[in-house]
């Protein structure tokens, strides 16, 4: 492969050229380090918007936080940020997000890269209790349960499945003494976060559309599948 560029050879066309190099390279070498570390540049060369710098999360020391709020969530992933986004339309309410884990990463952005995302320090490695019924192919009958350790869930390690819980466990909830929990009670407000773009589940009833939250099926499909 040519690496030495051509003098006449115009400066964008060069770094295009350049980048094809390093993709062969890393590629032939088999370096997946380096192969995501070149996609992180082109995206940071190509693709600003998705860097969204002014946006990233701040460091702010702790003896700036507000020493009470009235709300206070729990994990930072996308159901979380339908809620914080709900709550804080009332600018008179203050809200704290918890999250374990910190930032995404830029190769978020590339759901096919997320395998070099999972079974890192962005993932919780949780696995299924083994069994002698499911995941009889895996180590120890155990599947991996792949859930993110970052800001934006398992939707941030491109892994994120929507589903909700069973009707029988909302109405557990209400008969144990919470009313507003069964599921007829909590069902609405399901619709009301969703954006469901399936055809053929959009007209369900127990579906929303016009919602933040959107739901898809994955837009890629392996042929062997
Ligand atoms: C926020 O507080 C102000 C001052 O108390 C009040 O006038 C306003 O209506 C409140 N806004 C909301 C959305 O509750
Ligand atoms: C729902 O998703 C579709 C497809 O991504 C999008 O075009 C539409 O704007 C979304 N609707 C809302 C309310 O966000």
């Amino acid at each position: 492969m040519n690496i030495v560029p051509d003098r006449n050879t115009p400066v964008p066309q060069l770094i295009v050229q350049w980048v094809y190099t390093g993709i062969g390279l890393t590629l032939s070498t088999g370096a997946t380090v380096g192969f995501i570390a070149l996609f992180e540049l082109l995206i940071l060369l190509l693709r600003p918007d998705i860097v969204d710098k002014v946006n990233r999360v701040r460091i702010v020391p702790t003896e700036e936080l507000p020493c009470q709020y009235d709300f206070v969530i729990i994990g930072g992933g996308s159901a979380e940020a339908v809620l914080d986004n709900r709550l804080t339309e009332n600018t008179n309410w203050t809200i704290l997000l918890l999250e374990a884990g910190g930032d995404e990463p830029i190769i978020s952005a590339v759901p096919a890269l997320s395998y070099g995302l999972l079974n890192t320090g962005l993932d919780w490695q949780f696995k299924s209790e083994p069994s002698s019924t499911y995941c009889k192919g895996m180590v120890n009958n155990q599947c991996p349960m792949y859930t993110g350790k970052v800001l934006g869930g398992t939707s941030s390690i491109n892994t994120l499945l929507y589903v909700r819980g069973n009707r029988r466990d909302y109405d557990n909830w209400r008969d144990a003494g919470n009313p507003g929990w069964g599921y007829d009670d909590v069902l609405p407000y399901f619709e009301k976060a969703e954006n469901m773009t399936i055809p053929g589940l959009r007209e369900s009833p127990y579906h929303g559309t016009s919602g933040p939250l959107t739901v898809e099926n994955p837009s890629y499909k392996h042929p062997i599948k």
